[in-house]
């Protein structure tokens, strides 16, 4: 593949745009992925001035990559210039499950706890290796890329090196890193070897501005600069500011929103009405409906929500009967073992709650691990309560899709770990995620707050939730570089 380096806005993410699968006849087809970060990122428009590097995640992927010359067909990404990179199958494990979600999201969502601690041994350090070499791979092909002084978005934990490498091979680009997770307080973050934990810092640092969902995050990170680099913070009004080595890196702030014309639009479709159509046969009549959409995932805190739902049943037996819990639980990075195990828990959970208080007439738990999408939304518009209660969450998207779609409008438990909390937590009904029975009392206050109140709780839920649509979140960040 010949590069131009004739891009004047280049994206890096480790997912793409689309993915590949085969079908029956053996060809390749492209799947467009969902969501606020691809529908954020797709701003960066099908101009023959930009370009989207991605990571190839399957075989499929691989050999569509490379049946087109690295180069995406047009045709697949509604035009947009894709750059698919082949990573070697092994370096890609060791970076993508090992290191970036092994590890820096463990870390970053506060996850480990006996018996899952960290152990930092020859694999790890294998791992390590790998996850250089991955981001030296899109640090190469962005260089090769990018025309002279062209803006760069580096996306999330998996590409915290990249920036540096960069910089180092192109200083004549303008480069940004966004961090779509939480970002671990300095005592946690210290839990990483010392090298490693100074890399990754050091790695954003190459940046000219670093970039979180909410201010929390931003802070956290700051203050782990300050703590383990000895770097100087300095903070003018909203702005904040990293110096270390003789560089400045510039800190942002940029909530990403739910893009509300398309989810209104696409949640009237036949396929959603379909799907709603057979939920409410399932539900029965006159039930309300407790609603939770995830991918199967520890941080999202699956296991507490669904004891919280069992405690609920426990403790308001007038609930028996006249209420549903429609769980979605996607499976997710089924490449690890923690996180089948965490999914085959959730399972588990649902017959036994299932089980215990289920009758002829009624299924008090739908539980779901089959991807549709079409039935999210379907959920969504059914939904009387919506359970959101992430241990800790970068942003948590669903909390503000479901007030957008649901149709009688709808009550939202918030864990007030979840970056959304910073922008819903004033109509929400706040949860510590850890705590069982207050996320139960929650479910009960949802289910019983008044019909006027509720309509306009989540109006102003939904007011908020779109007030920084995804194409904004992107086109801010491309501003805030500069020209
Ligand atoms: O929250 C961080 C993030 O990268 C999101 O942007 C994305 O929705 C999620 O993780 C996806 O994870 P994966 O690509 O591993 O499925």
């Amino acid at each position: 593949m010949v590069a131009t380096r004739a891009a004047q806005v280049l994206v890096a993410s480790n997912r793409g745009p689309v993915s590949y699968a085969r079908a029956e006849d053996g060809s390749l087809t492209a799947r467009r992925g969902g969501g606020g970060l691809v529908s954020g990122l797709s701003a960066i428009g099908a101009d023959a001035g930009s370009v989207w590097v991605c990571a190839a995640l399957s075989d499929d992927d691989r050999a569509a990559a490379e049946a087109a010359g690295g180069r995406l067909d047009p045709a697949d990404t509604g035009g947009q210039s894709v750059r698919m990179l082949d990573i070697d199958p092994a370096v890609f494990a060791g970076a993508y499950n090992g290191i970036a979600n092994s590890v820096l999201w463990f870390v970053h969502h506060l996850l480990y706890a006996t018996p899952l601690e960290p152990v930092f041994n020859q694999d790890f350090r294998a791992q390590w290796a790998s996850y250089e070499s991955y981001n030296a791979a899109f640090a190469d092909a962005l260089a090769e890329e990018a025309a002279e002084g062209s803006a760069v978005l580096v996306q999330d934990y998996h590409l915290t090196l990249t920036p540096r490498l960069l910089r180092e091979r192109r200083p004549d680009l303008r480069i940004g890193h966004f961090s779509h997770t939480p970002w671990a307080p300095p005592d946690y973050f210290r839990l990483l070897p010392d090298d490693v934990a100074a890399e990754v810092l050091l790695g954003i640092l190459g940046a000219d501005r670093a970039a979180f969902l909410t201010r929390r995050w931003a802070d956290a990170f700051t203050a782990c600069c300050a703590d383990l680099l000895g770097a100087e913070v300095t903070t003018d009004g909203a702005e904040s500011a990293v110096r270390h080595d003789g560089r400045t890196t510039r800190i942002g702030v940029h909530g990403l929103g739910a893009d509300a014309e398309f989810l209104r639009e696409r949640a009237h479709r036949p396929d959603v009405n379909e799907r709603l159509a057979a939920l409410r046969e399932q539900i029965g009549r006159d039930r309300k409906v407790i609603v939770r959409v995830d991918r199967t995932e520890l941080s999202k805190n699956i296991v507490r929500g669904l004891m919280a739902y069992e405690r609920l049943l426990a403790t308001h037996p007038e609930w028996h009967g006249r209420v549903v819990h429609v769980a979605f639980a996607y499976p997710s990075r089924h490449d690890l073992a923690v996180y089948r195990d965490y999914t085959a828990t959730v399972q588990r959970l649902a017959e036994e709650v299932n089980s215990r208080y289920g009758t002829v007439d009624w299924q008090p738990l739908i539980l779901h691990v089959r991807d549709d999408f079409a039935r999210s939304l379907a959920a969504y518009r059914l939904a009387d309560v919506a359970l959101v209660n992430p241990i800790r969450d970068g942003m948590n998207l669903v909390a503000k899709e479901v007030p957008v779609v649901s149709d009688g409008g709808c009550a939202l438990v918030l864990s007030r770990e979840a970056g959304a909390f910073a922008e819903l937590g004033d109509d929400s009904i706040t949860v510590n995620p850890y705590d069982v029975e207050a996320t139960a009392r929650a479910l009960h206050e949802g289910l019983t707050m008044p019909d006027g109140e509720r309509a306009m709780r989540s109006k102003r839920l939904a007011a908020a939730a779109t007030a920084l649509p995804p194409q904004r979140w992107f086109l801010d960040q491309l501003a805030a570089l500069g020209g």
